[in-house]
């Protein structure tokens, strides 16, 4: 599509390691896009260089294979055999091991192309590589003399930026001996989603909030990462870094920064880049013997099958995992911003791996309003306001709030306003480093991590490391079950200060209930709505064979027994489970008894406010009838589902 935005500078773009998965999965599907956008200049070639001894046609064949190239890794809606001929004629191919003699050939091949494709002397340097190499290269660079003649120079460096504050300290030592810090553009893919982007253009282009930003009137910030797979056979690399140094200290502090920081005085990359430093030095440091009080660190256990056997390994199981491995998968952290602005608003942190949901997202819950007024009323309860920032999969800003149901009595309901990117913008999926590349050939830095803000991080990071590293967990771990919400203690931690993790259930979450499957994401969004939170202690009983149904659970947190009339035990059920279905469709008796084995906290859809959505969703209806005769052989009419 054409587009009036600029094009990119003319530069040739060389990958190290560009024989890597990255290069086939993101790099080559964002240049891609660029080009189809219109944004790459036609002044562009790539130079991928690998020790591999493959030749240009190779590696134009090995990035757009059918299977594994980018007819299958690309991200738009349909795939332009044209544009991909343009886009790969440009690639070529050098094999070099780390050696100045090497380097100058390089370099030579790196002049003819610039010459052929009038690149004006400009080279970016990709470096897709482990860090251990990222010194040597910049040492090997400059000594094959890659710095001279015209043009610009600069480095885009992957991460992990070190593996804690002494090697990032070193490791920018390395790279800015021969290295100026303009031209040196630290990556965090995180800052390349939109979603993210959005963060500064929400709170800064918008009057309403900004005043609202602080802590007279939040109580707390939650920064939610859950993601549903494992180390997906990454284990050698997963084990010597952890959830902290995968997830939180970079992509998560990113987002916090953004979030609380305070207004740039323009959107000028240091402008900007200023201000988040500035935040993340405001944040307090732990001594490692308050880590515990903090932090709660937690590695997922094997799944079982109902027979008991395991169905997936835990993560001490996973190939290349140590059997006794200590690294942690999910952290959970509360941290403080001691600033002005933040001074005593909690700032609550948690992602894991093999989750029960994959979701990002951050939540922003404002002050309790009074309640005195509601005295006397059917009110008992009243929730507070939360914005919440979808980063992904859902990408969108919803207002929380409390709205009178409809009748003749006071009683209120959650409600939302919603805005999702889908309905408002027609762009194409992308993969987070278009941004990136395209910002780096224009010379802007605004979405690349300055070496102050590594530094700031990584101190906040590493009180924790020095705890953990000196507590091995030993038999602590596995502390949580695969496909649930982690370890409970997580929750303990938020619960001390009287509050609760803010529990995102997305669509895709109730779609794993068959009954949903499919739903249309009105319906779905509207059923979350309608979702109550109630909590069972260990030993309570849930549901009564013989009871009337009325309603179906979500199991949010613990683990129910499922047993017969007679008491045999038929099932458990655990987080991310769901029981009890039938009671949305008809009040036919309930003809097991669930019993809260552990202290539960559950969702609870009622069937008069199901049926109240199924009324606004006739499809809907419709398809459910059809489902409850398919799959649970009961005969129900559509005017059964609008009848409360
Ligand atoms: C990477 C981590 O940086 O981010 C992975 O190394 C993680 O472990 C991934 O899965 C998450 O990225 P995204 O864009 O899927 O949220």
């Amino acid at each position: 599509m054409p587009t009036t935005n600029p094009l990119s500078e003319p530069c040739v773009m060389i990958i190290f390691g560009a024989s890597g998965d990255l290069t086939k999965r993101l790099l080559v599907p964002a240049l891609y896009n660029l080009a189809c956008d219109g944004l790459l200049s036609d002044n562009f070639a790539v130079l991928g260089v690998g020790r591999s001894e493959i030749s240009d046609t190779q590696f134009r064949e090995s990035m757009t294979g059918t299977d594994d190239g980018l007819p299958k890794f690309h991200t738009r809606k349909s795939y332009d055999q044209v544009q991909t001929d343009k886009l790969i004629n440009r690639f070529h191919f050098s094999s070099a091991n780390i050696a100045v003699e090497d380097f100058k050939k390089l370099k030579q091949r790196v002049g003819e192309l610039a010459a052929q494709f009038g690149a004006k002397g400009n080279v970016l340097f990709y470096f897709a590589m482990s860090p251990r190499f990222f010194g040597p290269l910049c040492d090997t660079l400059h000594a094959a003399g890659f710095q001279d003649g015209p043009g610009w120079k600069r480095i885009i460096v992957e991460k992990p930026f070190g593996t804690d504050l002494a090697s990032a300290l070193k490791l920018n030592d390395e790279i800015l001996r021969h290295w100026r810090e303009d031209q040196i553009f630290r990556v965090d893919h995180y800052l390349g989603k939109e979603t993210v982007q959005n963060l500064l253009a929400f709170r800064f282009s918008n009057g309403m909030f900004e005043p609202l930003w602080n802590s007279h009137h939040i109580d707390n910030i939650q920064f939610n990462v859950c993601e549903s797979v494992d180390v997906q056979g990454r284990g050698g690399y997963y084990d010597s870094s952890g959830v902290l140094r995968d997830m939180i200290q970079n992509h998560m502090f990113q987002m916090l920064a953004y979030l609380c920081m305070e207004a740039p005085g323009s959107f000028e990359a240091d402008s900007i880049r200023n201000e988040k430093a500035k935040l993340l030095e405001s944040v307090r440091i732990y001594k490692p013997e308050e880590v515990p009080q903090y932090v709660v660190r937690g590695q997922y256990g094997p799944s079982f099958h109902d027979n008991g056997e395991v169905n997936k390994p835990g993560y001490r199981q996973e190939k290349d995992v140590k059997p006794d491995s200590g690294t942690e998968t999910f952290a959970a952290i509360k941290l403080h911003i001691d600033n002005s602005r933040w001074q005593g608003v909690p700032i609550y942190l948690r992602s894991g791996k093999a989750l029960w949901k994959r979701g990002t997202e951050i939540v922003v819950t404002f002050k309790h309003p009074p309640a005195a007024i509601f005295r006397g009323t059917q009110v008992d309860k009243l929730e507070p306001n939360r914005l919440i920032f979808h980063i992904q999969p859902k990408q969108g800003i919803e207002l929380v709030f409390q709205a009178k149901v409809p009748g003749p009595a006071l009683q209120l309901q959650k409600v939302d306003m919603s805005f999702n990117y889908g309905n408002a913008f027609k762009a194409s999926r992308y993969t987070g480093y278009e941004v990136m590349f395209y910002s780096c050939m224009r010379g802007d830095a605004t979405l690349f991590s300055r070496g102050d803000l590594v530094k700031a991080a990584w101190e906040i990071a590493q009180p924790l490391l020095d705890y953990w590293q000196a507590t091995p967990p030993g038999n602590e771990f596995p502390n949580y079950a695969r496909d649930s919400w982690g370890p409970p203690a997580a929750s303990a931690l938020v619960e001390r200060d009287g509050r609760r993790w803010y529990e995102v259930i997305t669509p895709e979450v109730l779609e794993l209930s068959p009954l949903f499957k499919g739903g249309e994401l009105v319906f779905l969004n509207a059923v979350i709505m309608a979702l109550q939170s109630r909590s069972f202690a260990a030993g309570e009983t849930i549901i009564r064979a013989g009871d009337p149904a009325a309603e179906m659970y979500l199991i949010c947190r613990g683990e129910v027994e499922v047993t017969d009339k007679a008491g045999k035990h038929l099932q458990r059920l655990h987080e991310g489970g769901y029981f009890g279905e039938i009671g949305l469709l008809m009040p036919t008796p309930r003809t097991a008894n669930v019993k809260a084995v552990t202290q539960c906290d559950l969702f609870v859809l009622e069937r008069s406010a199901f049926h109240r959505i199924t009324q606004d969703n006739p499809n809907f209806a419709e398809s459910i009838v059809v489902l409850a005769r398919e799959r649970y052989n009961i005969v129900i009419s559509g005017a059964d589902l609008t009848s409360a």
